[in-house]
């Protein structure tokens, strides 16, 4: 039989079992079970799920998925029983069957180690100016063993018992942020107990550690787009003061829930034209001159700037003339170069790898209604650490 979960059903699955963990967190903290800890409730237990396994092994997240019926009916027939008194015993057989005839998931896969902040959620919020102070950590206490593009080639690196792993693969997305924040404030150890990289919660503020994970994943992005032309794994648009013409939005933040054209500008290139389906969003890089008078959205501060330029792997002078679409929850999708004209769906460098459905791709409108369909028809599921975001 092979029942092989969809992605949708697998992130639904990923998705309910992070909330009853996160439930379950916040019903012993409501009691007084567990304490706080770097301002959210501390995770007690020693294990938690391994969301990473069920994404990995497909035959296990079916048996997880039969396992929960199996118990669910057993709880269900129990219940009825309470009140069903003359079905009572056959529904006990019910009950005992379900749970006998349950393919009980091995617990070595079920369950992986936890620390206490790995149900943390970052702190960072992912914005341009945190960005740019994770930069900054990272290039003064850091890039000595991780080196300066984040592949593990600092000048220390040479000298350690083990050399720092490449943080531009997928590392920092299977890893839950919780997990990363406790690695980078207390430290990693070797299977021999010895330290193989060192802590660094007198040195950095809860802050700090969070805005330098924030950094890293820009990184990342920039890296991977340089070197295999896509993001394999999904950024956010990084948060940061914006000035709109119309409304009152204030933060990128705010205009999730509308597309968004993000639109680096030329100097002396005439505007871009307003466009029904999106928003446009003009970013200045200092220095830049002949912005667009009256863009439907601006963002100025210098950050942005340097934000972009880390999550695109270009330097900041080559910004002019980029365009980034952003779809309506927040994830960069498509990248459009200086001098292209107009946009199709190969655009699209943030992909879920499900096809668009037969005849749905009908050449209908212009490239970016086709880029748009495509953006829509797949949407991004991120799994962090197994878990969906
Ligand atoms: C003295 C060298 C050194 C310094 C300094 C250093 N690291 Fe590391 N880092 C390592 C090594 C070695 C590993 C791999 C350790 C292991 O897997 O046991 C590592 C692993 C990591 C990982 C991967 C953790 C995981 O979940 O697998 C992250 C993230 C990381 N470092 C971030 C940082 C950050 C952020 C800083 C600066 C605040 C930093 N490192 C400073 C050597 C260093």
């Amino acid at each position: 039989m092979d029942l092989t979960l969809s992605p949708a059903a697998l992130n639904s699955l990923l998705a309910g079992l992070q909330e009853a963990q996160l439930a379950l967190r916040a019903a012993l903290h409501a009691l007084g079970l567990t304490p706080d800890l770097h301002g959210q409730p501390a995770w007690p237990f020693a294990s938690r799920i391994a969301g990473e396994m069920l994404v990995m092994d497909a035959g296990h997240a079916r048996r997880v998925v039969a396992s929960a019926a199996c118990l669910g009916l057993a709880v269900l027939a129990l219940a009825v029983s309470m009140f069903w008194r003359r079905a009572r015993l056959g529904l006990w057989g019910l009950a005992l069957a379900a749970l006998l005839l349950a393919p009980w998931p091995s617990s070595n896969l079920l369950l992986t180690p936890a620390m206490p902040t790995s149900f943390h959620a970052s702190r960072g919020g992912f914005t341009a100016e945190g960005i740019v102070r994770g930069q900054n950590i990272y290039e003064q206490h850091c890039l000595r063993c991780h080196g300066a593009d984040g592949r593990g080639e600092g000048p220390d690196a040479p000298g350690l018992a083990m050399w720092p792993p490449t943080l531009n693969g997928s590392l920092l997305w299977k890893r839950m942020e919780g997990e990363l924040f406790w690695r980078v404030r207390h430290g990693l150890q070797g299977r021999d107990g010895r330290p193989t990289m060192p802590d660094f919660e007198r040195q950095l503020s809860e802050r700090q550690v969070w805005e330098v994970l924030d950094f890293l994943q820009a990184q990342a992005a920039g890296q991977m787009l340089k070197e295999s032309g896509v993001w394999a794994y999904p950024v956010r648009l990084p948060d940061g003061p914006v000035r709109c013409l119309r409304g009152n939005r204030a933060t990128a933040r705010s205009l999730a829930g509308q597309r968004v054209r993000l639109a680096v500008p030329v100097a002396g290139a005439p505007a871009l034209a307003d466009d029904p389906r999106l928003v446009t969003l003009q970013l200045l890089v200092p220095g830049t001159l002949n912005a667009a008078a009256d863009p439907e959205c601006e963002m100025a501060e210098p950050a942005a700037a340097a934000s972009l330029s880390l999550i695109l792997g270009v330097p900041a002078g080559q910004l002019p003339g980029y365009q980034v679409m952003v779809d309506r929850q927040g994830w960069l999708r498509a990248v459009g170069k200086p001098g292209q004209a107009g946009w199709s769906e190969d655009d699209l460098v943030c992909r879920s790898g499900a096809r668009p459905e037969p005849g749905s791709a009908a050449p209908a409108g212009d490239g970016l209604d086709g880029l748009i369909r495509r953006m829509d028809a797949e949407p991004v599921r991120l799994l962090r650490g197994g878990f969906a975001h």
